[in-house]
């Protein structure tokens, strides 16, 4: 692991106005509430939280989260896998799709390197190739040396697969229903996968605006989740578990008796585009804890810019928001290209920053964005007069393999 600079080793103490900029920084106070939420709301529905990873890509917030009572993680990719397992990460699913042979070996040497440490790789597969090409690379990496006693004589089973079924999302998986019959059959027949259960995550019902909408979507995917495991069950295989859900909808889930684990992820950051949407009352109040500190580096009559651009945060979802301001004050961000935004006073009464002032933008898209930083810098105490307390590294930055 690359040494931390010595400007950002020296940060840790200092107050956060003279935190550099643009800069990724996490409220700490603000994120430990929102996973102390997480970890309630859990605790009362008695399902199981698999945080997505893909968010924030470090191994000491996914350690963090396990702390206080996480399953382990998601990621999307082999290589996100692999930088959070050298993190220390034990339990891991892939929820996602991976074909590729030399991938599917990493795959393979990977579910046995978390296997002899005690722990295990998950993975979905939504086609009888993907099942063929998984078992055949899990038998060319043989039985795993056992241990401190971790890995069970006899235990053939190398990795945990669930059957992606596309409940909406119109992306991977089979259509719920007969479809996933043979798929989990033919996962259980293989030698060295366990059928794990379905996969049935709706993203795009996550995003959307109203809350009766989301409502809705869920009732329809929870109905189709149900249904597929009916049928699965009906020829002798039990289905484990059913798993999927992410921040916008996880209140349906976790009420639905048929979702077993919950595997959002940005309710520990939340982004602009997350706080934009109607809120379920029932939801816990997640925060804002992820920001890009910028500072406005010039001054027009018209307009004033700082310097965080596109390279400093994600736009897929929407510009950011500039944060700690009343209402009646607010500065709407435009984009400025790739290093400066503009800022426009839209409020009653605002007032155009002055020049050198600090600001605060809450990012339109969290996942993207953290992808784009080294490090996030976690501040305890509050954006105003908070101290730096961790320098948080984005282990899987650029994982995208
Ligand atoms: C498969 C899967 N599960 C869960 C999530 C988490 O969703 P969110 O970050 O909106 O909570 C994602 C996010 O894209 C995802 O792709």
């Amino acid at each position: 692991m690359k040494p931390l600079p010595d400007v950002l080793k020296t940060a840790i103490g200092q107050r956060v106005d003279l935190i550099d900029t643009p800069s990724l920084v996490i409220d700490l106070d603000a994120m430990d509430r929102n996973i102390q939420r997480m970890a309630d709301f859990a605790r009362k529905h008695q399902v199981r939280w698999r945080p997505h990873a893909k968010m924030h890509k470090s191994a000491e917030l996914a350690l963090q989260m396990q702390r206080a009572g996480a399953q382990g993680v998601c990621v999307q990719k082999v290589s996100e896998a692999e930088a959070l397992a050298a993190g220390g990460v034990n339990d891991i699913y892939i929820s996602n799709e991976v074909v590729a042979m030399p991938k599917l070996q990493r795959v393979a040497r990977l579910a046995a390197l978390l296997a002899a440490r005690g722990g295990r790789l998950a993975i979905a597969v939504d086609h009888p190739e993907g099942i063929e090409r998984l078992a055949e690379t899990i038998a060319q990496v043989g039985t795993p040396q056992p241990r401190e006693g971790h890995w069970a004589a006899g235990d053939s089973t190398l990795i945990d697969v669930f059957v992606e079924i596309d409940v909406g999302q119109g992306r991977c998986g089979v259509p719920p229903g007969e479809a996933a019959v043979p798929l989990a059959l033919a996962v259980a027949r293989s030698r060295g996968l366990r059928f794990a259960g379905l996969q049935a995550y709706h993203g795009r019902a996550q995003h959307l605006a109203g809350a009766a909408e989301r409502r809705e979507a869920i009732s329809a995917v929870v109905r189709a989740a149900s249904h597929t495991r009916d049928l699965i069950e009906a020829t002798g295989l039990p289905v484990p578990l059913i798993t999927g859900s992410g921040t916008g909808t996880l209140v349906h889930e976790a009420a639905s008796g048929v979702y077993g684990e919950l595997q959002a992820g940005s309710f520990l950051f939340m982004d602009a585009d997350y706080a934009r949407n109607e809120r379920e009352p029932a939801q816990p109040t997640f925060e804002h804890a992820l920001f890009v500190k910028t500072q406005v580096v010039s001054v027009r009559d018209t307009h004033a810019v700082c310097d965080a651009g596109h390279k400093s945060h994600a736009i897929d979802s929407g510009l950011p928001t500039v944060a700690l301001l009343p209402p009646d004050r607010s500065l709407r961000y435009a984009n400025g290209g790739d290093e400066h935004g503009i800022l426009h006073a839209d409020g009653p009464k605002s007032r155009l920053p002055a020049l050198g002032r600090m600001l605060w933008l809450i990012p339109g898209h969290c996942d993207p964005t953290v992808n784009l930083h080294d490090v996030m810098i976690g501040v305890r105490g509050g954006l105003t007069m908070g101290v730096v307390e961790r320098i948080i590294r984005v282990d899987a930055r650029g994982a995208l393999t």
